[in-house]
Formats: C-alpha cells, sequence, structure tokens
C-alpha cells in the first residue's frame, strides 16, 4: 500500500516513524517498537487500547449510508468534491486526508481524478471495512478527529471533511504550505420534509457564523459554494437517508419502518456548503 501515506503518518502511541516495508498491507511497525495489525477487511486501529466514549456508527446505519450513496442520489455533490481537490492534487507526490471517511464514497472520487496518496480516519471500524474494501489503496484508519491526528506536520495537499467532525488546530498543522481544506455541511432545510417526519436535527442557524468563527483562527476562506439537490425518494431511501446521519444513533425500529412503508415518492431538497479554507 501507499508508501507516502505510511510516510505521513506518525505512531500515535511515540510519535515515531512507521517503518516502510515490505508487508505494510498487515502490519504497521513504528520505529519505536510498537505494531498494528491491519483488520481482515484492511484497515488499521490505531485506537487500540484507549477506548473512546463517543458513539460510533453502527453496521446497520454504515449499510443505509452506503446503499443511498452508491445510488448516486448526492452524485453532484460527489462531483464537485472531487473537482474542488484535483486542481490542488495535481503534484506528483500529493497526499489527501479524508477525515470522517465513512464508507469512503468521496475519497473514492477524489482519487479518480488524481494519483493521489491517501489516508481515511474514521472512528467506525464499520464504516472502514466499506471504506476498505472501495478505496484498498489508501490507508484506512480508525482514529478520532478530536485527538491530535497521527501525522507529521506539513505532510496533506488536501484535507476533505464531509459531514463529520472538525478540528481546524489538527488540519492547519498537517497541512502543507499551498495546501486547502474541503469542508462539506449542511446549509439550513436541508432536507426539511424528511426532518419533519424523522425528528433529524434541524440545522439551527447561526451554524454556518459559528463555523466560519471556529474555522477563522487558522484559515482564511478561499470559496463558498452553496448547493441545492432536489430529491424524489421512496419509502426504503427515505428510511434510508433518516438513519445513516446523526439521528440514526436515536431512530427507533419501529419509526424506520413506518418511513420504508411510505406510499408513492417524498420531494425535498439537499442543501450543502461546499467551503474551501486555506492555511492562515
Ligand atoms: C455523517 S457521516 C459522513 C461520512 C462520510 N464523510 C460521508 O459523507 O459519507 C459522519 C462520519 O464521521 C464519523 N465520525 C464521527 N465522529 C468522529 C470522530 N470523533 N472521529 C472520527 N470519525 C468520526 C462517523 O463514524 C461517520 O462515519
Ligand atoms: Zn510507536
Amino acid at each position: 500500500m501507499f508508501p507516502d501515506a505510511v510516510a505521513a503518518l506518525r505512531c500515535p502511541v511515540c510519535q515515531a516513524s512507521f517503518l516502510l516495508k515490505e508487508d505494510q498491507q498487515r502490519t504497521l511497525a513504528c520505529e519505536g517498537g510498537h505494531f498494528y495489525d491491519a483488520a481482515k477487511q484492511g484497515y488499521f486501529n490505531l485506537l487500540t487500547g484507549k477506548g473512546t466514549a463517543f458513539e460510533a456508527d453502527s453496521a446497520e446505519m454504515v449499510a443505509a449510508r452506503y446503499r443511498f450513496l452508491e445510488a448516486g442520489h448526492y452524485s453532484a455533490l460527489t462531483e464537485a468534491v472531487a473537482e474542488a481537490a484535483a486542481e490542488t492534487l495535481q503534484r506528483p507526490d500529493a497526499l489527501v486526508l479524508d477525515a470522517g471517511t465513512g464508507t469512503g464514497h468521496y475519497l473514492h472520487a477524489v482519487l479518480q481524478s488524481s494519483s493521489a496518496s491517501a489516508i481515511g480516519l474514521d472512528i467506525s471500524k464499520f464504516a472502514l471495512r466499506r471504506a476498505a474494501r472501495l478505496n484498498p489503496q489508501a490507508a484506512n484508519l480508525v482514529w478520532d478527529i478530536w485527538r491530535p491526528l497521527p501525522m507529521a506536520d506539513n505532510t496533506a495537499d488536501v484535507v476533505t471533511v464531509i459531514f463529520a467532525p472538525r478540528n481546524p488546530a489538527e488540519f492547519a498543522r498537517v497541512l502543507r504550505p499551498g495546501g486547502i481544506l474541503i469542508v462539506v455541511t449542511p446549509r439550513p432545510g436541508h432536507l426539511a420534509e424528511i426532518a419533519a417526519r424523522t425528528g433529524m436535527l434541524s440545522i439551527e442557524e447561526g451554524k454556518e457564523e459559528r463555523l466560519a468563527e471556529a474555522m477563522s483562527a487558522h484559515f482564511n476562506t478561499a470559496a463558498n459554494v452553496s448547493l441545492d439537490l432536489p430529491l424524489a425518494l421512496n419509502g426504503p431511501e427515505v428510511a434510508d437517508l433518516a438513519y445513516m446521519g446523526p439521528a440514526g444513533h436515536h431512530l427507533r425500529p419501529g419509526q424506520l419502518a413506518e418511513l420504508a412503508e411510505t406510499d408513492g415518492s417524498i420531494a425535498t431538497m439537499a442543501k450543502f456548503r461546499i467551503s474551501v479554507f486555506t492555511v492562515s
């Protein structure tokens, strides 16, 4: 796998580099003597032994996300993310970090339009099973975005964060000068018709301003694009959409079954913001 990605990684226990070896597909070994074995699906759990209080997405939530994204409902967003990353990833030894990679769907599109090395982080091992299958050339790692990232300073050309937690100080640290951070967030009114049926959390007004403020300590805004996608979804698709996001942790199975039995199609609008930041 990915020698450039391995070169950028640092051991979370002792901060040493990892040895570049023949069998790094199966074991990552740091210069300080720590070993991390790959799961059989090919991802690495760097959080070993530390545990985390975070409630990771379940296998069922990840399956719902996978079905929904692979059906192409968000393909315009997928293309927009790949396009936003493409130019910066032209360099011969470019590296992209996808923080909160989920099933690896967006990273997959980014890697189709560039030959960059890649690191995908997520706290859910169920998500990483899918990501490792979709992006076998990437280093797919179980990691918590709120902790210091297991990467050296100034190593990534592009960081993508798509509906996932943001750690601006760490993203700024790992980006190279000239690198960019691409953040996708929902805008107020996102999927409003479905939120009303499911108790999905609605997007609070003022949230965008707070995001901009949190980023401004480390980043300058280079672009802010709104993307609206009209969707017409049948019952099972509505159920997947409700279940694949944060509300999935709280939905009762009965509620999901009700949604899945919805007759006809429900019209709604996905409302995204794609923000591009440069390190200040
Ligand atoms: C809404 S999903 C988005 C996944 C993917 N980016 C996509 O758009 O398909 C949020 C993802 O962030 C991951 N996540 C949430 N908190 C995290 C954390 N503290 N560290 C790493 N990943 C986290 C979840 O496991 C989940 O896969
Ligand atoms: Zn180590």
